[in-house]
C-alpha cells in the first residue's frame, strides 16, 4: 500500500515509479511504438464473440485518461443487443447516405476515396460490441444545479485515444465512426440532455479476408520539431 498523509487537508498518495535504465526505456518505447504502428481502423468485421471481460477492461483503460480537473467527463454505453445495432445501423446509413450524396464537398469526397468508405455500414450490425463515446458537458450538484465540465473535448479525446489502444492491445480491431450528425444515438440510447455523442465505435475481430487502405504514416521529421 503507497504512503498516504494531507496535504492541505487534502489525502495525497506517495507515487513511486521505478526509473528504468536509459537502454531498457528505450527498447520498451521502440516495442510499444511498433506494436502501436500495426493500429488500424478496420471496417470489415468478424461477428466472432468477445468475452465481456475484455470490453470491460477496455472501458477502465480508457477511464484512465486525464481529464479537466478530473471531471472524467465521459460516458460509454456498449452495445451488443442485435435489435438495437439494427436500429443505429439503419440511422446512421441514413445521416451517411445524405452526408455522402449532398453534404460532403468535392473535396471531401476526394480524400475519402482511397479509403473506399460510402453510405453502408453493415460492420453496425456484424460487430459484436459498439462502443458509443458521450461527452458530458455539465453535471447536475447536490442541489441540483447544473455544473460545467472543463475541457470536455480534450478530455474525451484523450479518454478516446486510451480507448483505441486498449482495443488494440486486446487483440481486436475497431472504427473510429462518425456518422453526422449523430443526435440519432442520444434517442436511440435514451441518454440525458447533459450527454452528447462523440464517437461511435465498433469492436470485434477483423473479417477472415481484411484489407485497409495502404497508408503511410508521417515522420518524425514532418510531425515533430525539438526545440
Ligand atoms: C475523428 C475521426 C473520425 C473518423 N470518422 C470516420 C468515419 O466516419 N468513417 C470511417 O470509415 N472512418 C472514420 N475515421 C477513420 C479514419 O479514416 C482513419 O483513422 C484514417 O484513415 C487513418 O487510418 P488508420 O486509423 O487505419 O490509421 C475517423 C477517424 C477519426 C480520428
Amino acid at each position: 500500500m503507497p504512503e498516504t498523509k494531507l496535504i492541505d487537508g487534502f489525502p495525497y498518495i506517495k507515487h513511486e515509479k521505478p526509473v528504468l535504465p536509459d537502454a531498457e526505456a528505450v527498447t520498451l518505447s521502440q516495442s510499444f511504438y511498433e506494436k502501436m504502428d500495426t493500429r488500424r481502423s478496420v471496417r470489415e468485421f468478424s461477428d466472432r464473440a468477445v468475452p465481456r471481460a475484455l470490453i470491460e477492461n477496455i472501458l477502465k483503460t480508457a477511464s484512465t485518461a486525464p481529464s479537466g480537473a478530473h471531471k472524467q467527463p465521459w460516458t460509454f454505453c456498449v452495445i451488443e443487443n442485435p435489435e438495437i445495432k439494427k436500429q443505429i445501423r439503419i440511422a446512421a446509413e441514413e445521416e451517411e447516405y445524405e452526408s455522402y450524396e449532398s453534404r460532403m464537398s468535392s473535396e471531401w469526397l476526394d480524400d475519402l476515396k482511397p479509403l473506399g468508405t460510402d453510405w453502408k455500414k453493415p460492420f453496425l450490425e456484424i460487430a459484436p460490441y459498439l462502443i458509443v463515446v458521450f461527452r458530458r458537458i455539465y453535471e447536475f450538484g447536490p442541489d441540483g444545479k447544473k455544473k460545467n465540465n472543463y475541457y470536455v473535448q480534450e478530455s474525451v479525446g484523450l479518454a478516446s485515444g486510451f480507448l483505441l489502444a486498449a482495443i488494440h492491445n486486446a487483440g481486436l480491431v475497431s472504427l473510429t465512426h462518425t456518422p453526422s450528425p449523430m443526435n440519432f444515438l442520444s434517442k436511440l440510447l435514451e441518454r440525458p440532455e447533459n450527454e452528447k455523442p462523440f464517437l461511435l465505435i465498433p469492436v470485434g475481430y477483423p473479417a477472415a479476408d481484411c484489407w485497409v487502405p495502404d497508408l503511410g504514416r508521417k515522420e518524425l521529421a514532418e510531425m515533430a520539431k525539438f526545440y
